[in-house]
């Protein structure tokens, strides 16, 4: 898998403990076409898992694509180039997006097959995921056919306070099958955790918040199986007599 760092504040990075000072070239030069795919991509501690890290430059990238050609796609474009090959080498691709919808975060939608939506169970929570699933639309018509919301996931869960469950049945009622059945807690070793430039499933293996995330990825892994089936119905089975 690789994991780009989108997000100009660089969380995902710092969370797989790469220093500021290694962080360049990564997802700014990337993006720009300043630098090829190879010399981005850094191995992580994780077996299996490269990252793309993301430098304070990024936040200047949202100015500097406006003036630029198929500004939209540049993320696409750098992907599919043939030294870059990305689909070939790795079978999954997870972007992380910064929090507003600016040029970069477009970048990542029209590059991207589906999106994740990670949901803070509180307050006006149902209001800014049906402005998600707008801009999803919106989209999926002008600019990415293949863009749709594979899943949300409901996070900092409190299941003590009355809000939290209030807004997990409202979710679930909207949004119905495309809310994961696995939620993560409001857990302490999960915020402790990138403070010590480490995942929390290095950090503390056994603490409900990297339970909650090892069951999360596997009800990924089994949504995706099951959606590829979906698919191509007629590839795997026998024609009905
Ligand atoms: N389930 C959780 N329990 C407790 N703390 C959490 C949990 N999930 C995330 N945090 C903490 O909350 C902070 C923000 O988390 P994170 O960076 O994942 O959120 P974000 O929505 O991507 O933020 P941003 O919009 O700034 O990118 C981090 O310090 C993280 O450790
Ligand atoms: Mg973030």
């Amino acid at each position: 898998m690789l994991l780009l760092d989108l997000d100009p504040q660089g969380n995902a990075s710092t969370g797989l403990g790469i220093p500021k000072s290694e962080r360049s070239p990564g997802t700014y030069e990337f993006l720009l076409g300043l630098a090829p795919l190879a010399d981005c991509v850094r191995a992580s501690q994780i077996p299996g898992l490269s990252v793309m890290p993301a430098s304070v430059s990024l936040a200047g990238a949202e100015i500097e694509l406006i003036d630029m050609e198929r500004r939209e796609h540049r993320l696409e474009d750098a992907l599919a180039a043939s030294d870059s090959d990305a689909r070939q080498r790795w079978s999954i691709v997870l972007i992380d997006c910064p929090p507003s919808l600016g040029l970069v975060t477009l970048n990542a939608l029209v590059a991207a097959d589906a999106v994740l939506v990670p949901l803070q169970t509180e307050f006006l929570a149902l209001e800014g995921i049906g402005a998600i699933a707008n801009t999803v639309e919106r989209i999926k018509k002008r600019l990415n056919p293949r863009l749709h919301i594979a899943g949300v996931i409901l996070t900092m869960v409190d299941r003590r306070m009355t809000l939290s469950q209030q807004v997990e049945a409202d979710v679930r009622q909207h949004f119905g099958d495309l809310v994961f059945g696995t939620t993560i807690p409001r857990n302490v070793r999960i915020a402790e955790a990138p403070s010590h430039g480490l995942p929390v499933l290095i950090y503390d293996n056994a603490c409900a918040g990297s339970q909650a995330y090892i069951l999360l990825a596997s009800e990924f892994i089994r949504r995706r199986r099951t959606a590829a089936e979906a698919a191509q119905p007629e590839a795997d089975h026998e024609p009905v007599p």
